[in-house]
C-alpha cells in the first residue's frame, strides 16, 4: 500500500501472483488479471467463442459463475437471444451430459464447470465424469473451462491438481486476492494469445483495477502461507468437522446433512425440522449459529482458514449439532 494502491500499469507483485498461480497450476500457460470472479467467467467465455468461433456454452445444473448474462441466462434482464446459447447440463452423469450436447457439438464453444460446486452445495465432481468431460470436449474442438474461483482452495494444485484433469482455461478469484477484490482467467497459450494487445484484431481486456496491486500483493501473501502442510492440516480440520457431525447425524437420526472436501463444508438443516417463528430450518440454523458466534454464509457453508484449531473446529460442530437437535420434532404425548 505504501507503493501505491493502483497504477494504470503492470506491477511486480501482478507478475510474481501469476508466477506463484503458474507453479501451483500447469495448465495455466498464460494469465490474466481482473477484479472479480464474475469477469473472469466472463472473459474465458468470451476466448472460448473467439477461439472456436462458435456461440453455445454449457454449464452444469447447481452451477454458480458469477453474474455476468451468460453467466445467469434465463434471469429476467438477460435478453432472450443470450439465454438460448447456453445449454443446461446435468451434474456428475456422464451419459445425461453426452445426450444434453448430442446433435450441438458444432455451435458449442465451451463447457464450463466447478470441479467442487460452491453455491451448489459444496459437490465434488466426479473424477471418471471430469476425465470424460475433458475427451469429450477436445473430440467435439470445444474447451474446458473450470471455475476454480472457490475450488483451488481444496490443495496446492487447486481441484484439478486433486481430480488429475487438465482443462483449457481456469478462472480463479477469492483467495488469489487474500481479502481484496481479484480474479483471474488462464490456460493455453494459444487461447490467451488472443488478448496479446500487439496482434491485430486482438481481444480487449481493459480494467482501471486489473491486476490490482495492493490485491496482487496479498494474494501472494496468502498463497505463500498456503504452503502443503498447512493445506494438509486443513484438510484434516475439515475432515474431523465433517466427520463429527455426520457420525451424529447418522447415530441419533438426525433429519440434517453435512457435504465438502478439504476446507471448505456445507451443512443442510433437513426440511423435516420444526424452526421456530416460521423460519425455514436452514434459516434457523443459520441465525442460530450467529447467536452460538458462527457466520457461515446464510445457507450453511463455511470455509476453515489456516488459525483455526480443533477446538474451535468441536466447538463449531457442537453448536450445528445443539441447533440441529433442538429443531428436533417434538414427538406428541399422551393426551
Ligand atoms: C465458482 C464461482 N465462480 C464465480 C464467482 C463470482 O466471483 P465474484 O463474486 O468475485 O464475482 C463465484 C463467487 O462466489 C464463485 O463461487
Amino acid at each position: 500500500m505504501r507503493l501505491g494502491s493502483a497504477f494504470a500499469a503492470p506491477t511486480e507483485a501482478e507478475v510474481e501472483l501469476a508466477e506463484e498461480i503458474r507453479r501451483r497450476l500447469p495448465s495455466v500457460e498464460r494469465i490474466r488479471f481482473t477484479n472479480s470472479g464474475t469477469e473472469a467467467t466472463m472473459f474465458a467465455i468470451r476466448a472460448a467463442r473467439a477461439f472456436t468461433g462458435r456461440p453455445l456454452v454449457a454449464k452444469f445444473e447447481g452451477a454458480y459463475h458469477g453474474t455476468h448474462d451468460t453467466a445467469v441466462a434465463g434471469t429476467p434482464g438477460v435478453p432472450r437471444a443470450t439465454s438460448d446459447l447456453v445449454l443446461g447440463l446435468p451434474w456428475d452423469d456422464a451419459a445425461g451430459i453426452e445426450r444434453a450436447i448430442a446433435g450441438r457439438e458444432r455451435d458449442l464453444a465451451a463447457v464450463i464447470v466447478e470441479p467442487v460446486q460452491g453455491a451448489g452445495g459444496v459437490r465434488v465432481a466426479d473424477a471418471a465424469v471430469l476425465a470424460r468431460l475433458r475427451e469429450l470436449t477436445t473430440s467435439i474442438g470445444a474447451l474446458l473451462i473450470f471455475d476454480e474461483v472457490i475450488a483451488f482452495r481444496v490443495g496446492p494444485n487447486g481441484a484439478q491438481g486433486l481430480l488429475g484433469v487438465a482443462p483449457d482455461l481456469t478462472t480463479l478469484g477469492k483467495i488469489i486476492g487474500g481479502g481484496y477484490p481479484s480474479g483471474a482467467f488462464g490456460g493455453r497459450a494459444e487461447i490467451m494469445d488472443q488478448f496479446d494487445a500487439r496482434r491485430p484484431g486482438a481481444l480487449s481486456h481493459g480494467g482501471t483495477f486489473n491486476g490490482n496491486p495492493v490485491a496482487a500483493a496479498a494474494g501472494l501473501a496468502t498463497l505463500r502461507h498456503l504452503t502443503p502442510e498447512r493445506y494438509a492440516r486443513l484438510a484434516n480440520l475439515g475432515d474431523r468437522l465433517r466427520g463429527r457431525v455426520a457420525s451424529a447425524i447418522d447415530n441419533e437420526g438426525l433429519d440434517a446433512r453435512v457435504s465438502g472436501v478439504a476446507s471448505l463444508f456445507q451443512v443442510f438443516a433437513g426440511p423435516s425440522l420444526a424452526a421456530d417463528d416460521g423460519l425455514t430450518p436452514s434459516a434457523a440454523l443459520f441465525l442460530g449459529l450467529l447467536l452460538d458466534g458462527f457466520h457461515v454464509a446464510s445457507r450453511g457453508m463455511g470455509a476453515l482458514a489456516t488459525p483455526a484449531t480443533e477446538v474451535d473446529v468441536d466447538d463449531f460442530t457442537d453448536a450445528v449439532l445443539g441447533r440441529i437437535r433442538s429443531m428436533q420434532p417434538v414427538a406428541a404425548g399422551p393426551a
